[in-house]
């Protein structure tokens, strides 16, 4: 039976994966998409996520788009690494379909109390709605199943030298969710750099011929420009797919427990997450942190996906 999970995302290139991955895989039963400020402002990566919907085909899945902000202080967009868009590259259609007329929270909230399993939250965004979800309708936390991320690192950052965007965007949403008490599982950077956008990568997309595979190809080729220019990286990591990855075939990200705390203050380290893997703080494990990937079987999952979605009607 498929699990049933919503997204929480930040489109960009990345979670454009991670939708095409969810959404081409039956495994899973997307209930859902919400958006977060992070990558772009709100209305830009509500519009990206309509449209990587639309080209998957999941026209169905209701959309809602949620907060605008972070919990504290300014938002700052990734524009030197995802465009004026939040996913250049391609040529994408005008979204046709339109988002649904509530909240991220509450369409969550509704979504959670409408299902007949417990719902798995995937965020590959700054944690923001997750937050506010679980501060507003604490209620619905014995239905969450888990909730499974894409941000931190057990090594360094990539906004500042020790915080990861999506939680250095929001650190405050990020500590609720990591001391929520929940099952989490925290994908961070140092398994995400092993997953690698290589020319391989990118001409496979093009070799499936079709529309999708090809803005697949534009994507991560504008992607690896960034990363080049940015990180000097020779092909970018792919990070938010994995979370996806990590619901579907667990085997494919090995975690071990470990305490995770986010540095709130810190007067240069304010969004690192401080995992204590070899248990030196005398806190209790709060997370599920993965520390390994499969990336051959990980491509493979999302290759399989991508080419359903080619095929489908
Ligand atoms: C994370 O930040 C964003 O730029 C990506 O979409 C990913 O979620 C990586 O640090
Ligand atoms: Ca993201």
């Amino acid at each position: 039976m498929a699990e049933p999970v919503i997204i929480d995302c930040d489109p960009g290139h990345d979670d454009a994966l991670a939708l095409l991955l969810a959404a081409g895989d039956s495994r899973l039963r997307l209930l859902g998409v919400t958006t977060v400020a992070g990558n772009q402002t709100l209305d830009k990566t509500t519009r990206n996520a309509l449209r990587i919907l639309a080209l998957a085909g999941a026209v169905d899945v209701p959309v809602a788009a949620g907060s605008d902000r972070p919990l504290v202080g300014e938002l700052t967009v990734a524009e030197d690494i995802h465009g004026s868009s939040g996913l250049d590259g391609p040529e994408l259609d005008v979204p046709v379909a339109e988002v649904a007329g509530v909240h991220a929270i509450e369409l969550t909230r509704r979504l959670i109390a409408g299902s007949d399993r417990s719902v798995t939250l995937i965020a590959t965004g700054p944690l923001t709605n997750v937050a506010l979800l679980l501060r507003s309708h604490p209620e619905v936390m014995p239905r969450v199943r888990r909730v499974v991320f894409m941000g931190g690192s057990t090594e360094r950052g990539n906004t500042t030298p020790y915080g990861e965007f999506n939680i250095a965007t929001d650190p405050e949403a990020a500590d609720i969710v990591l001391r929520s008490g929940l099952p989490v599982t925290m994908i961070g950077l140092n398994v995400t750099h092993q997953a690698l956008a290589t020319d391989e990568v990118i001409a496979e997309f093009l070799a499936m011929g079709t529309r999708l595979g090809v803005i697949c190809a534009e994507l991560m080729t504008f992607f690896a420009s960034t990363y080049r220019r940015v990180f000097g990286f020779a092909h970018p990591p792919v990070h938010d797919p994995i979370a996806v990855a990590a619901v579907l075939e667990p085997s494919l990200v090995r975690t071990v427990e470990a305490p995770v705390l986010v540095e709130l203050g810190g007067a240069y380290t304010r969004g690192a997450t401080v995992v204590d893997l070899h248990r030196r703080t005398g806190h209790s494990p709060n997370a599920d942190v993965a520390v390994g990937l499969d990336v051959q079987a990980f491509w493979r999952l999302l290759m399989d996906a991508v080419g359903r979605l080619n095929r489908a009607p």
